[in-house]
């Protein structure tokens, strides 16, 4: 096969994919604000992300997802893309604004139609669809009215949940309600580097309340018109290690893992928030009322992490927030572009700690990848090691926690194809495809080649003789 020539995995790459159940789930993952373009087409309304990526100073160089990967009108060639690499499963999100322009009433047929046809494409080549239904494109008229920081944003998304899942759900078996609240609440509200650009704490915490409920509302809806789905959120969690042995640090490390972590699990899985979290962060409780914390715990079927990075802990001599512990990482290791350390144990613990402590039934990888200043000579590949090396260790990593009893049914790389990186506009490359913004050609690097020989090596083994 092309897409497999030049590169051989070693002995050891060989092994590696065949210590993966035949079970196992290999994909990649997108979302449609960073690749669909098409932004005013077909109806689709505007969202947070094409007012913010508008505002002068809030994206690198003023870049837009206008045009994106253009997918919208390149959706065939790309699952095509898929099948070449062999995937078995693709993540992808649903624009809200396609499907109601805004944000509730009037359903946008045509918006409907798009995913329905990508659903089919999927398919058609033996591709499983996992569909994350809010990957941070609000629409901008439930932002006009409040967004998040609304109650009513919750049933408006549990409305428009019901009304995907009825159209796609006799073909969508795996769906994600969520991608990384954390994010859309804490960079979105409090640190502003996300859209809507709020900088106000305690509005991000009420923003994380209203996300989590409109994620458990969700919950029942999505089930009822998705016959034997299976249905998760993806979470972006961080795991804190201790930068030296002092007490201090012992007391921050625990405040910084209850804000990175235990702040959005501790009600999906425990059904609390942490004891104490708002009150160390000098805000108050976000407005929970009566049921809230039931709904958001509704049993799910699989949690979704998105890993990239670690954070190294150091203790402060005055106790910090909770978000604002001392992190730094260690300066003689390995970075990516987004100057993130390479640290694939943390995904290994993340993986064992979610399995013992949360007892979670069932873990997918939904994200994990890594943003190299990837070049292109206009050759017919692109030479990308150090994310051959990062997909490899970080695959390595799944493995080891496989073996330590996480229950692990799914990894998908971030991302299919290089795309709109939110703050960092075209800047990040995170694809195991190229994209040439100018002429839209994708070209596969090496390391997709590489992904698509281990997928292939997984396949070999499998084979039922
Ligand atoms: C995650 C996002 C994803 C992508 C990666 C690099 O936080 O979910 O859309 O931007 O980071």
């Amino acid at each position: 096969m092309s897409t497999t020539r030049n590169i051989l995995l070693t002995e050891t790459e060989r092994s590696l994919a065949a210590s993966f159940p035949a079970s196992f789930h290999w994909g990649a993952a997108t979302a449609s604000y960073q690749i669909e373009g098409a932004t005013r087409e077909d109806g689709r309304g505007p969202s947070i992300w094409d007012a913010f990526s508008e505002t002068p100073g809030k994206v690198y160089q003023g870049h837009t997802g206008e045009v994106a990967a253009d997918h919208y009108h390149r959706m065939a060639e790309d699952v095509a893309l898929m099948a070449k690499l062999g995937l078995d499963s693709y993540r992808f999100s649903i624009a809200w604004p396609r499907i109601l322009p805004k944000g509730t009433g009037a359903i946008n047929e045509k918006g409907l139609d798009f995913y329905d046809r990508l659903v089919d494409a999927l398919l058609a080549h033996q591709i499983q669809p996992y569909v994350t239904l809010y990957h941070w494109d609000l629409p901008l008229t439930l932002h006009q009215r409040g967004g998040w920081l609304s109650r009513e944003t919750a049933f408006a998304f549990a409305d428009y949940a019901e009304i995907v899942a009825r159209r796609l759900g006799d073909r969508v078996k795996h769906w994600i309600t969520l991608n990384e609240p954390w994010c859309s609440a804490y960079l979105g509200y409090a640190v502003g580097v996300h859209a809507p650009g709020m900088q106000d704490r305690q509005a991000a915490v009420n923003a994380g309340h209203h996300l989590l409920l409109a994620h458990g509302l969700a919950v029942p809806r999505v089930r009822a018109a998705s016959p034997d789905c299976k249905l998760g959120l993806a979470l972006n969690l961080g795991p804190r290690y201790p930068g030296d042995d002092r007490p201090e640090t012992a007391r921050d490390l625990d405040r910084a893992d209850m804000f990175a972590n235990r702040w959005l699990l501790d009600p999906l899985y425990r059904g609390s928030y942490p004891a104490q979290l708002f009150e160390l962060m000098e805000l108050d409780a976000p407005p929970i009322e009566e049921g809230d914390l039931t709904i958001i715990s509704t049993p799910i079927d699989f949690l979704g992490l998105n890993y990239y990075t670690r954070a190294v802990v150091y203790g402060q001599e005055q106790p910090p927030h909770p978000d604002a512990c001392k992190e730094s990482n260690p300066a003689d290791a390995t970075y990516t572009a987004m100057q993130w350390e390479i640290f694939p144990q943390g995904l290994r613990d993340m993986l064992v700690r979610l399995h013992q402590e949360y007892h979670i039934p069932s873990l997918y990888i939904t994200e994990n990848g890594a943003a190299f200043n990837d070049t292109w000579n206009g050759g017919e590949t692109i030479s990308d090691p150090g994310r051959v090396s990062y997909l490899r260790d970080h695959i390595a990593a799944v493995a080891d926690a496989i073996r330590d009893g996480a229950p692990v049914d799914g990894y998908f790389v971030w991302s299919l194809m290089d795309n709109f990186e939110w703050a960092y506009g075209y800047d990040k490359r995170f694809g195991i495809v190229y994209v040439d913004y100018e002429s839209q050609q994708r070209v596969i690097k090496e390391s997709g080649r590489w992904y698509a020989q281990h997928i292939a090596a997984f396949h070999d083994i499998h084979r039922p003789l």
